[in-house]
């Protein structure tokens, strides 16, 4: 069967059977979440100043949206002070059914709140939001169809005017055989994120690449069983791409957002405190238990702030 690679994507991912309806994402790949519990301190203290600036309401959302297994609020929920933990409002949104153990604080749903006063935070969500592929050829963009039991493609099927538009606005394709992946239907998703907030911050982590240096062949890839695999849409493995985070941005500024930042997830999480900094040698001495705890932590930070890995991915922050 041919589909658009969106639709393919869709059914395999999140269709009857699909592989998140069906699997653990910890099982096929590591995302910060599952990388480190310094992750969730970090949030811990996103949400605290998002508290602060809000005066402290009597109740604060947080809504993590593509929850997978709900490590990360479980953890924020677990290291938050009293003060905090009794207002908070504790939502994790996902597709796939509520994963057993989960504290009863945490409400599990399908979808977003309709309203949010708090922090959103959507960790690798956006990059399996399924997107459609196009590719340049002699007679002009044409949207790629692909097989959905063997992967294999042609490039013959129509563009819609909205797709031209993003296209030529966000990932301008420069010649014959250069590929995009029109992340449309992001922008909204991440739009609709935002249009929720009544007070507070959204924000999104994710694999990320601007404007003026999208990848010329794209970025669809598969993952199963923590190896990299061809993304073949048959419900056998995860199917993500890069996500354009700078059109999300726009699509979040026209959904409210009042303030906009878009960094690496190295400068966000500095600023929230996570520096890999090792401890002093003299701790050794004095404490060799403390001082290996330190060290095991300090390497946990770095891995989360590593360039060449989670610490390029991006971190959009958009306000309201
Ligand atoms: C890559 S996993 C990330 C899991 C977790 N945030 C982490 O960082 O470990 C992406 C998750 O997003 C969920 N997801 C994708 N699209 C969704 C949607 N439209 N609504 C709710 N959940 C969705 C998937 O089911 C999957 O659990």
């Amino acid at each position: 069967m041919w589909l658009t690679w969106r639709a393919a994507t869709e059914r395999a991912l999140y269709g009857e059977k699909g592989f998140y309806l069906r699997e653990r994402p910890s099982g096929h790949f590591r995302t910060s979440v599952s990388a480190s519990a310094v992750f969730a301190e970090a949030v811990l203290r996103l949400l605290s100043e998002v508290d602060a600036e809000l005066g402290h309401p009597a109740g604060l959302d947080l809504v993590d949206i593509g929850a997978g297994e709900g490590a990360l609020v479980t953890q924020v929920l677990a290291a938050a002070g009293p003060a905090l933990r009794d207002r908070l409002r504790v939502t994790a949104v996902d597709v796939s059914p509520r994963p057993p153990g989960l504290p009863d604080r945490v409400r599990w749903s399908r979808s977003l709140p309709a309203q949010i006063t708090g922090l959103a935070v959507a960790n690798e969500w956006l990059d399996n939001v399924p997107l459609d592929v196009v590719e340049q050829t002699p007679d002009g963009p044409r949207l790629v169809m692909v097989d959905v039991r063997t992967g294999e493609e042609r490039a013959d099927g129509p563009l819609r005017r909205a797709d031209l538009a993003w296209l030529e606005r966000w990932w301008p394709l420069p010649c014959v055989g250069a590929r995009a992946e029109i992340g449309r239907h992001r922008d909204e998703a991440w739009a609709s994120v935002v249009a929720r907030l009544t007070r507070g911050r959204a924000v999104a982590v994710d694999y990320a690449h601007p404007v003026d240096n999208r990848p010329l062949r794209g970025t669809l890839t598969g993952y199963r069983d923590g190896a990299v695999v061809p993304p073949v849409p048959d419900g056998s493995c995860d199917i993500t791409a890069h996500v354009a985070l700078d059109a999300c941005a726009e699509a979040g500024r026209r959904a409210g957002a009042i303030s906009t930042t878009l960094s690496t997830q190295r400068e966000a999480l500095r600023a929230l405190g996570v520096t890999g900094a090792r401890p002093p040698l003299e701790l050794a001495r004095t404490d060799p238990s403390g001082y290996l705890r330190a060290l095991a932590r300090a390497s946990e930070e770095a891995e989360l702030i590593d360039p060449a890995g989670l610490g390029g991915f991006g971190w959009l922050s958009q306000r309201r």
